[in-house]
């Protein structure tokens, strides 16, 4: 068990299995601003699977973010009628109105960080994904990943910050620096398709020999919740 993991194992798994989402680029290269933003903040309480028509629908509707900016309260609502979580489109709307008034997206966390519905995640996701800044954004996936990583078994949510700071330890190797927006979504698709909630596969993980909670036998046990 070492304390960085090798990012260069990771990336050439992803490499070979990542995903083919219509927000993604090709490898090692940074996606659309706009993409990333508008595909985290569907992704934020909904599934993949579930985004993707809405997604694709979206764009048509509105190509760009000025496009979104100038369009009608009621357009922007009935393009992301089903989706549920309707705060998150009317701060959709003010923050595609915030950004047509700036120019552009802003380039760095702390810029994104003070758009409307933007949080320390989505300007993470943003940063590592659209500009390649060398962040790791923490959502849930990349929380178990790192609480199984290094064995944490303090109970969520009073493991966040713990798990926060060894997160962000994670790109502390230099493949992972020099691939940001490669990393960040190689975490994503590993929390999503090996490292799941319940049984994860340990036996086809690229990060298997480094992993603390496999080496205990208990991956699928972490992380662990505070009872309600
Ligand atoms: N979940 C959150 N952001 C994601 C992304 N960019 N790709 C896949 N799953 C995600």
């Amino acid at each position: 068990v070492t304390s960085t993991p090798p990012a260069g194992a990771l990336l050439r798994w992803y490499d070979r299995h990542r995903r083919v989402l219509p927000w993604r680029a090709g490898p090692g290269q940074t996606a659309d601003p706009y993409h990333v933003w508008l595909s985290e903040i569907m992704l934020q309480q909904t599934t993949v699977a579930a985004v993707v028509p809405y997604y694709r629908r979206f764009l048509e509707l509105f190509p760009t973010v000025q496009a979104l900016a100038a369009a009608g309260d009621g357009a922007v609502m009935s393009a992301w009628a089903g989706l549920g979580y309707y705060a998150r489109a009317r701060n959709l709307h003010a923050c595609a109105r915030a950004v047509a008034a700036l120019g552009d997206f802003p380039d760095d966390v702390e810029g994104l960080r003070r758009l409307p519905g933007v949080g320390a995640y989505t300007s993470a996701a943003i940063a590592a994904i659209a500009f390649g800044r060398p962040v790791v954004p923490v959502d849930g996936n990349v929380e178990r990943v790192t609480a199984r990583l290094f064995a944490i078994d303090i109970p969520l949510p009073l493991a966040r910050r713990v798990i926060g700071a060894a997160a962000a330890t994670l790109n502390a190797d230099l493949e992972a620096y020099a691939r940001p927006s490669d990393f960040a979504q190689a975490l994503f698709d590993l929390g999503a398709t090996i490292c799941t909630p319940r049984n994860p596969a340990c036996a086809i993980c690229p990060w298997m020999r480094c992993c603390a909670a496999r080496a205990a036998g208990i991956a699928g046990d972490l992380p662990v919740k505070a009872a309600k």
